[in-house]
């Protein structure tokens, strides 16, 4: 995955160049002026820290590749780090930047409860925070946040969930189970909110129902986005509640929980129920053309870590990057720049992936 992205940065330049002007934000309306980084720029040759949460899904991955290559190429001293083993690492890979002088870090938070001290410092050593994909809480220290709109996912998530079941079975009652991302995720408020807003009035009149009635997001969620807890709950809600019902859908919040809880399917020997996913990885891109996951979110990381770059390069040019919304992470409304994820299921993968040649490759 991460080998071919380098061919596709030019491309991946032009989509995020080609959404910002199709959201309509450019300098003027950055709104962001109240930040206090980056008014005197920096000398280009200052370190730029990534500190990049576990490995728990396939775009981490490629985003320690694109940071590389992508900050090497725009003339930074790039270090990217991974947290593998969760919070205490992170703060301590951040604490090192700060001691080695990044002028920005950009951070995937394990845990963006748990940065405030470490941003704290970042932020009275003259360096810009960056939240990236997942934004930092409790925290006013954190400056910019780039990602896609989480909340947006979740109601496309929402969404498919409603019309793969009604392509199956044009009449409801539905019967479905949720699930949530890692609590200690700030995104996984959104993803949930974002699709609860759409099955709830189905919810509400019938039309669906929760056979489990875990409908919480703590009800829901999957500790440390792991597959094997989120298999482990699905075999609990099969046996509990599926000895007779037909399970008609599961609202997935990924593609690494999708593929998890259709082996928990598979394994109790029921059929498959209509369910989503997010991020587009290649199994479960393969797992939509064989007619099995129903539905992912196509997130490219490539224009994420661009968008990302681009706030580096500002700030290094002592300019306020661009931001098209704000955030509120419970402290701040943090100045944000939102991609636009966009759902894709069997019948739109070919057109969707028409910019990733991997991804496209498999719609043949
Ligand atoms: C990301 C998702 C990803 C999940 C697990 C979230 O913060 O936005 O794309 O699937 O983390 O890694």
């Amino acid at each position: 995955m991460v080998k071919f992205t380098k061919t596709l940065t030019s491309v991946a330049a032009i989509a995020a160049i080609s959404a910002l002007a199709l959201t309509g934000c450019g300098r003027s309306d950055s709104g962001s002026g109240s930040s206090s980084s980056g008014a005197a720029g920096f000398d280009k040759s200052s370190l730029i820290g990534v500190a990049l949460p576990q490995k728990t899904s396939e775009n981490w991955v490629q985003a320690e590749g694109l940071f590389n290559d992508g900050l090497k190429n725009a003339g930074f001293k790039g270090e990217v780090q991974f947290a593998n083993g969760g919070v205490t690492e992170q703060q301590n890979q951040i604490s090192s930047m700060i001691t080695n002088g990044a002028k920005v870090i950009i951070v995937g938070a394990v845990d963006g409860g748990q940065l405030g001290t470490q941003v704290k410092q970042a932020k009275d050593a003259g360096a810009t925070i960056i939240a990236y994909d997942r934004d930092l809480t409790k925290t006013s220290d954190v400056d910019y946040y780039v990602a896609y709109n989480n909340f947006k996912v979740g109601e496309l998530q929402g969404q498919a969930l409603l019309a793969g079941m009604k392509a199956k079975k044009p009449n409801g009652p539905y019967n479905i189970e949720v699930f949530a991302g890692s609590n200690d995720d700030a995104n996984s408020k959104p993803f949930f909110d974002g699709a609860m807003s759409v099955l709830k009035p189905k919810i509400d009149d019938g039309t669906v129902k929760i056979v489990s009635g875990q409908s919480t997001q703590n009800a829901a969620a999957t500790a440390g986005w792991l597959a094997e807890n989120a298999r482990k709950r699905m075999d609990t809600l099969l046996a509990g509640s599926y000895s007779t019902a037909t399970l008609d859908g599961v609202l997935s919040p990924n593609d690494t929980l999708a593929r998890a809880i259709i082996g928990s399917v598979k394994a109790a020997g029921k059929p498959i129920p209509v369910i989503t996913g997010q991020d587009s990885e290649v199994d479960s891109v393969k797992s939509i053309m064989a007619g099995e996951q129903y539905s992912t979110i196509n997130k490219d990381t490539s224009n994420l870590v661009t968008a990302a770059i681009q706030m580096v390069k500002d700030l290094q040019e002592g300019k306020t990057p661009t931001t098209n919304e704000k955030d509120n992470n419970g402290s701040k409304e943090v100045p944000t720049q939102y991609l636009e994820p966009v759902i894709v299921t069997k019948a739109n993968a070919a057109e969707a992936y028409k910019n990733n040649p991997t991804l496209e490759a498999l719609t043949k």
